[in-house]
């Protein structure tokens, strides 16, 4: 099985799943930010895109939306890799900002937790991340996801961990079936349906 492990990290958290993935599941390692088309990942059986995620949109996003409509061939695995705790609704919400248009049941996503290295950040996202840091600090009350965010900043942060990586290895050798999507009927209350037949 070809396997491409696409990679875009801006302080190495990425950067260091993707190799850990690669040790687990072999594979061809490519920086997205050294691409300057998918062709080379064309032949692939499964194609992994790994990023961290930068205001809610994982890096690179821009380059593979327009160039994933190329690639038919590989099963698609997307991996985002952040700092907030991969709950539910974050993971939702993630999804829905980095699937490509008609992709909802072509590609299977995973949230992964990496970290922060702040004193690595350059240009915007470190304006960005200080701006944060700022608010943060002016706050007088924090909830417990603030305080954690605000202590990562202050102080790093480093959440790599192997296990983490056990659902795509699972995934990368045992496909899952995509979840049908159900289309449930409208439902039509008494009284509409009763007044359709008096018309
Ligand atoms: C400007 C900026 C924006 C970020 N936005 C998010 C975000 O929306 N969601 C999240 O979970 N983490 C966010 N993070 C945290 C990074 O995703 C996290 O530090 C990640 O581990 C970085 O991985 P990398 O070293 O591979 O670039 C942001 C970090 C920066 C610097």
């Amino acid at each position: 099985m070809k396997i491409a492990i696409l990679y875009s990290s801006r302080t190495g958290f990425s950067k260091q799943y993707a190799e850990m993935l690669q040790q687990k599941v072999g594979g061809e390692l490519f920086d997205l930010g050294k691409m300057r088309k998918l062709n080379q990942v064309m032949g692939a059986d499964v194609l992994v895109y790994i990023a961290s995620i930068m205001g809610g949109r994982m890096r690179e996003f821009k380059f593979i939306d327009k160039n994933i409509y190329d690639l038919e061939r590989p099963r698609k695995i997307f991996v985002g890799v952040g700092l907030t705790p991969p709950e539910e609704q974050v993971y939702l919400g993630f999804k829905q900002t980095n699937c490509p248009f008609g992709f909802e049941n072509k590609i299977k996503f995973f949230l992964l937790r990496g970290g922060m290295r702040y004193s690595e950040l350059r240009g915007v996202d470190k304006l960005l991340m200080k701006n944060i840091l700022k608010n943060l600090s002016k706050k007088e009350e924090r909830s417990p996801v603030e305080e954690e965010m605000y202590q990562a900043i202050i102080n790093g942060a480093d959440y790599v961990n192997e296990e983490n990586l056990e659902p795509i290895v699972q995934e990368i050798l045992h496909p899952t079936p995509f979840e049908e999507v159900k289309v449930e009927e409208p439902k039509i209350a008494e009284e509409e349906k009763g007044e359709d037949q008096d018309a």
